[in-house]
């Protein structure tokens, strides 16, 4: 993917494996590119296990143990991490793009406590005194609608899963980032607090200009604040789009039953996608969402399709234009 004006940060060719016990080692994202724009919301959605989160931290090299990245490059702001030294890198992951990782409650070091613990990023890049890093932690928590005060002197443990979340929610946004990673931030959320801080995410990327890598599996969150969706399937981008594109004509089967499968966007013809998603390592040749697809034909199991343009989108099935999928009807 060619960088293109306005780019803040692109990912190119991202290949992900992951490794089982005895070291068989398996690709689990193959060959995938994506880009967000200054103040531009780009969705990841897929079902659980389709690859979002080893793609959004893969791009920023924050994987967990087990999973490594083999190819790929990502430029955020024009600076090509991979050919960065660890401090640069640090500094520039560190400070300009803000991550919150879907494990909330195990991504906090369980023997420090959040307010220090959340400060460090700041102390680690910023000469500011401990006075002003105490008092940018507190308004950050307070921003997340925790009590601030209670919470800057907790222990990991003592939160709920959801407190935990606003909190590393706070911390991601203390150094200003230009760029916010947030793998499923409302997990965990109940709708009040859910709604207000998934406002606080869109207002600062208006204020701002912050760009926002999201990854949900909610499709009602993505109609109201991404600007792109890219729906992954079996480790791959199956189709990419401008959101309302997307809803109103998918041009990829997947896309369409996962449109299909919300009640809401379904408006009373539920149709759900038969099947399971395929496991690590079993994906099948040509089409990986062949075994599942009500509109397969035999030469869609000879070759993978790639993406490519179809209307506004870039969709990755052979049939693309055959196809006139209901999608939400919007
Ligand atoms: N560290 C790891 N080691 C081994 N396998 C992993 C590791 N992380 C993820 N996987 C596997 O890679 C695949 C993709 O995982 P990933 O976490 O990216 O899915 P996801 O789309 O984010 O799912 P969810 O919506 O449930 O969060 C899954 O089959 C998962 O079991
Ligand atoms: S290529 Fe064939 S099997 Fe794959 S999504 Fe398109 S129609 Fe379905
Ligand atoms: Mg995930």
């Amino acid at each position: 993917m060619s960088p293109q004006a306005g780019d803040l940060f692109t990912v190119d060719g991202l290949e992900v494996e992951v490794r089982f016990r005895g070291g068989h080692r398996v690709k689990a994202v193959d060959g995938v590119s994506l880009r967000v724009g200054e103040g531009e919301t780009l969705a990841l959605v897929g079902e659980s296990g389709s690859g979002k989160s080893l793609i959004a931290l893969g791009a920023v090299d924050l994987l967990p143990p087990g999973a490594e990245v083999v190819a790929g490059r990502t430029a955020f702001q024009g600076r090509v991490l991979q050919d960065l030294e660890a401090p640069d890198w640090r500094r520039l992951v560190g400070m300009g793009i803000g991550v919150l990782f879907q494990d909330a409650l195990g991504s906090w070091d369980p023997i420090e406590m959040i307010g220090p613990q959340s400060g460090e990023v700041l102390e680690a890049h910023e000469t500011l005194g401990a006075e002003e890093v105490r008092r940018r932690v507190l308004d950050a928590l307070g921003r997340v609608r925790l009590p601030r005060r209670l919470k800057y002197a907790s222990y990991a443990h003592q939160l709920s899963r959801g407190q935990a979340q606003r909190a590393m929610l706070a911390a991601a946004l203390l150094s200003l980032p230009r760029l916010l990673i947030a793998d499923e931030p409302l997990s965990g959320l109940d709708v009040t607090v859910g709604r207000a801080v998934l406002s606080l995410i869109d207002d600062l990327r208006r204020e701002r200009g912050m760009g926002l890598l999201l990854v949900t599996h909610d499709l009602g969150v993505v109609a109201g604040v991404a600007d792109r969706v890219a729906v992954v399937y079996g480790g791959v981008v199956v189709e990419e789009a401008p959101v309302a594109a997307l809803f109103r004509a998918p041009r990829h089967p997947y896309t369409d039953g996962l449109l299909g499968s919300v009640p809401a966007l379904a408006r009373g013809r539920l149709r759900p996608i038969p099947g399971d998603p395929p496991g690590l390592g079993e994906l099948p040749h040509g089409c990986p969402f062949a075994p599942r697809c009500a509109h397969a034909v035999a030469g869609c199991r000879q070759e993978r399709p790639c993406l490519r343009p179809v209307g506004d989108s870039q969709v990755a099935c052979g049939r693309a234009e055959d196809l006139a999928l209901p999608g939400t009807g919007a």
